[in-house]
């Protein structure tokens, strides 16, 4: 990588995407009754809400040294977000508070085996590419760009940001998540096409390509855009990756038991990336994060279980002593 000789890189990863909570309902029956009933539920809680941000507290989980770039509102919501970002030891200089929006929020309604989701989007898409000073992007090694499909607003400012940041040196990444237009296109592809790492799970990368089978989407994906490494998030299958080159490699689940996937493929990210920036082989890559991933869906909410790098070696060093 070409990195200037002038800026320390102290930073290992810039995440850009939205910041929002969630507001967990768990209960046997969560199901709301209209008619001014009112029900007790076993727990309600608030959690740490939003793909990007879930990645990004899992990577300062794994040790690396993480920065959150986004918007909240000027409310408790906001505050919640700030401040447990600050905990998990995310840099949060480059996060903005709208003196008029409030934070976006998700209330999920879960029995532990199915959800019913209501999300507000308040500041969700309001990330601007002006949000990320050029003074943090000097200082980073990477930019991942999460919940591509929701920020609309910034797309053709994301794909400068991102011709910017590979002219500085850095490496990107991109997880579009899922598309609510529908469309599957805003400009994904030239964004990928900058990037090093695109990131969909298996339903997405095949909305992606237009293609049935999650392997021969990543493949069109891989040689359509001619740069990036498709990494295939497969569930309870672990994952794959297709390069442009052609070749596929595919890596198994952990056999865990999952308590809440909430999270899991974000927490995926968050461990391909790590390995990733260590230079590892793509096979060993997906390992670890498939390891991040499996291990992230023990614990209720999207950062809880997360685990710490010596956790994922000791589950890794276990399934291949
Ligand atoms: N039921 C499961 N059992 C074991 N691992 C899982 C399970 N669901 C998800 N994972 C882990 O989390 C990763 C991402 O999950 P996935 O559901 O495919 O992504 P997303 O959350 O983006 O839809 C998988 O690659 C796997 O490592
Ligand atoms: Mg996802």
């Amino acid at each position: 990588m070409a990195e200037s000789s002038s800026t320390p890189r102290d930073l290992d990863l810039l995440v850009a995407g939205e910041i929002n909570p969630d507001i967990v309902v768990n209960d046997p029956d969560p199901r709301p009754q209209f008619g001014q009933r009112e029900r007790f539920v076993a727990a309600i809680r608030l959690a740490i809400g939003s793909s990007s941000v879930i990645t990004a507290c899992g990577a300062a989980r794994l040790g690396l040294r993480v920065a959150m770039a986004g918007v909240v509102g000027d409310d408790a919501l906001g505050r919640f977000m700030l401040e447990a970002m600050a905990e998990r030891g995310l840099d949060t200089t480059a996060c903005r508070v709208h003196p008029a929006l409030p934070t976006g929020a998700s209330v999920i309604l879960g029995n532990g085996t199915d959800r019913a989701i209501l999300t507000s989007r308040g500041t969700v898409g309001e990330l601007r590419a002006a949000d990320v000073p050029a003074a943090m992007l000097a200082r980073a090694r990477h930019l991942h760009i999460g919940s591509y499909f929701i920020q609309a607003p910034a797309w053709p400012e994301l794909l400068a940001l991102a011709r910017t940041s590979r002219a500085t040196g850095l490496t990107i990444s991109v997880d579009p998540n899922w598309d609510p237009s529908g469309t599957w296109d805003g400009g994904l592809k030239a964004i990928a096409s900058e990037s090093d790492v695109l990131l969909p799970n298996a339903a997405e990368a095949c909305h992606l390509a237009g293609l049935d089978g999650p392997e021969r989407a990543a493949l069109a994906l891989a040689r359509g855009a001619a740069r990036p490494v498709v990494v295939v998030k497969l569930g309870a299958q672990g994952a794959l990756a297709a390069t442009p080159q052609g070749a596929v490699v595919r890596v198994p689940a952990l056999p865990v038991e999952p308590v809440d996937t909430t999270g899991a493929g974000d927490s995926f990210d968050a461990g391909f990336l790590a390995a990733w920036l260590e230079g590892r082989d793509l096979a060993a890559c997906l390992r670890f994060a498939v390891a991040c991933g499996s291990l992230s869906t023990l614990g209720v909410g999207g950062t809880d279980a997360q685990p710490t790098r010596a956790e994922v070696e000791a589950v890794l060093t276990r399934e291949r002593p």
